[in-house]
């Protein structure tokens, strides 16, 4: 497999990173993950913006984001990779700074950046089906829009998920479903879509912004209001977003089963119109 690091494309067993490196000791780095349809990076504009807005967060300088894009299409070029669906991950960290010390290096150091592409394989499988979802105490920090590297509580919460057989955890905060550990979090009710409102406690998802539109295209009013845990019953679908995980129906929640625990029909309804949004290929 050949990544990008430091400006270089290299074969993955050549990179060395460095122990200092601030994203192996204090997670100090931001990263973003991006895929492809048909060999094109999907929405890549909002997910620049969304990186930009990681960076300048945490206050990296990284200037090679011009050169971003083209050193994504080469990696898919060296990678030889025929699948037209691959997914991307970016990571930039403040980069290498000796001796530890929390506050930012005092002398200029490069920040340290990665991109790896590999292929996706999707399971129409478990689309059908939907998945479990459990509950779990939203113990993140207060700026969960930014993409932070530092993951452990979402971590956490995810293999609580797969120990209950479940396929995502969805936080709780001061009663109310904010997002999943990885993914954005949907419900519906008398066929009006609800989902969090954009702030500092979720991310900024570029599948939500996706769904919003086609939505909206679609006649299907949208509600950003954070559904109570209270409020669970009085819902009836529920589906989970994220850029690798498309749209996924999410058929119990705890114990739970929603409906008739298959997959709801304004859940199906969406998914096809992402599908065509993605066929109709208006987004590069
Ligand atoms: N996760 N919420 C959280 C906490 C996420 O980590 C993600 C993405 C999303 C969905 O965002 P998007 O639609 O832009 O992928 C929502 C990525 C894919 C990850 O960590 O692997």
């Amino acid at each position: 497999m050949i990544v990008y690091f430091n400006g270089q494309f290299t074969d993955l067993e050549e990179v060395k990173i460095s122990p200092f490196d601030r994203g192996f000791l204090y997670a100090d780095g931001v990263y973003e993950v991006l895929r492809t349809y048909y060999g094109r990076l999907f929405r890549y504009k909002d997910h620049l913006e969304r990186f930009k807005n990681s960076l300048s967060a945490i206050k990296i300088n990284f200037t090679g984001i011009d050169i971003l894009e083209s050193n994504i299409y080469k990696l898919f070029e060296l990678n030889k990779y025929t699948n037209p669906n691959l997914s991307v991950y970016i990571q930039v960290t403040r980069g290498v700074s000796f001796p530890r010390k929390h506050s930012f290096p005092e002398v200029e150091v490069t920040p340290t950046i990665f991109i790896s592409a590999s292929p996706i394989e999707n399971d129409n499988h478990i689309i059908e089906k939907g998945i479990k979802a459990i509950l779990e105490e939203d113990i993140r920090w207060s700026r969960c829009n930014i993409k932070s590297i530092s993951l452990l509580p979402a971590i956490l919460a995810n293999q609580h998920a797969v120990e209950q057989s479940a396929g995502e955890a969805i936080l709780v905060r001061d009663e109310h479903l904010m997002e999943g550990s990885h993914t954005n979090f949907w419900g519906i009710k008398n066929g009006e879509v609800w989902t969090a409102p954009l702030s500092n406690l979720i991310l900024p998802g570029v599948t939500r912004t996706v769904i919003i539109e086609i939505c909206k295209s679609s006649g299907i009013n949208v509600i950003e209001e954070a559904i109570r845990k209270a409020g669970i019953k009085e819902f009836d679908e529920f589906f989970i977003t994220g850029t690798t995980t498309e749209i996924m129906p999410v058929t119990q929640i705890n114990d739970y089963i929603i409906g008739n625990g298959k997959a709801g029909t304004t859940t199906a309804k969406i998914h096809k119109a992402y599908l065509e949004y993605v066929d109709g290929k208006t987004w590069y």
